[in-house]
């Protein structure tokens, strides 16, 4: 399956008939096809199915690219971003490049699965305007954390999902539904993967997100737990590089108060959601993404 998904891109990215983008193109490491996998197993293999799964993952890549500028991160899957190693220039030229062939193909697909899709694409970009924004103070509320990660990410999880049952003639809300839960469980995973696990299993930099300005829910969850005076210690941390024993403390806190258990329970409970919904569709393979997005140490 996944074969025919990496032969359409290569496809796609010759089509261009352009060297730099294939050299630059072949410096992205493929990722994990979280999107493309969710499609190939909603609808049955066809030139449509594996066109559209190439192309979320071609507007995905796009995504990132951009989205490393805006974060200057200079990691990315355990390589040096295309913006550490070319520069801004060339990330932001390389993602346009990306996204715009694949509006291309995507034109050539049926209306409404392009519509689903190319509005998740303004929903990811209001959702990384929402981030950046947030992240200018300390953010703590949860309602606003929420809507800014499902335009973010669940949004083109949710929009595969329903786009690959409007292929496959299945119930689009019963799967749109089943790609928002997912999509949630996997940015709380993500966010509380940055806390709790190491710089190498990551691929980039490990409790980053609050050195940035995100204060993703676990930071939420703690500020709402602590006292008054320790809120005004937390407040001062944030957006700014931290030495060891700051970020010991932020650790023991998050222990003492059970808030690493809390957001897992979380994103679990959206997990089950998704699960038992295809549970009815009768549907293993995707139970198992369900559970695969929560079980995750990456
Ligand atoms: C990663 O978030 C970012 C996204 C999932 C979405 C980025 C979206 C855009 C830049 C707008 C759309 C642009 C195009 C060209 C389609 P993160 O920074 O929390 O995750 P990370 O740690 O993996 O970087
Ligand atoms: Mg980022």
């Amino acid at each position: 399956m996944l074969d025919a998904l990496e032969r359409k891109i290569e496809q796609f990215i010759n089509e261009l008939n352009d060297e730099t983008t294939q050299k630059l193109y072949a410096q992205i490491p493929a990722g994990k096809r979280l999107r493309a996998a969710l499609i190939l197993k909603i609808a049955p293999h066809t030139l449509s199915s594996i066109k559209l799964a190439a192309i979320v993952e071609l507007i995905h890549a796009a995504s990132l690219l951009h989205d490393d500028v805006i974060d200057d991160a200079f990691m990315r899957r355990n390589k040096p971003s295309i913006n550490a190693s070319f520069g801004n220039k060339t990330a932001i030229m390389l993602g346009d490049i990306l996204y715009s062939k694949g509006f291309y193909e995507l034109c050539s697909i049926d209306t409404k699965v392009a519509q689903i899709i190319s509005n998740a694409v303004t929903q990811l970009s209001l959702g990384e305007q929402a981030d950046v924004v947030l992240s200018k103070k300390f953010n703590a509320s949860k309602h606003d954390y929420m809507k800014m990660i499902y335009q973010k990410t669940a949004s083109l999880i949710e929009a595969s999902s329903e786009a690959a049952a409007l292929l496959a003639n299945k119930d689009r809300v019963v799967y749109r539904n089943y790609g928002r839960a997912i999509g949630m469980a996997f940015q709380i995973i993500d966010d509380i993967l940055d806390i709790t696990a190491s710089s190498k299993q990551l691929g980039k930099p490990a409790m980053s997100d609050f050195v940035e300005g995100k204060t993703t829910l676990p930071y939420i969850y703690l500020y709402e737990a602590l006292q008054e005076n320790e809120r005004s210690k937390l407040l001062s941390y944030h957006g700014k590089k931290l030495k060891e024993q700051q970020l010991a403390w932020i650790e023991a806190k998050f222990k003492e108060h059970g808030i690493i258990e809390r957001c897992i329970h979380e994103a679990k409970a959206l997990a089950l959601e998704a699960t038992l919904m295809m549970q009815q569709e009768g549907n293993e393979s995707l139970q198992k993404i369900a559970q695969d997005m929560v079980d995750r140490d990456f």
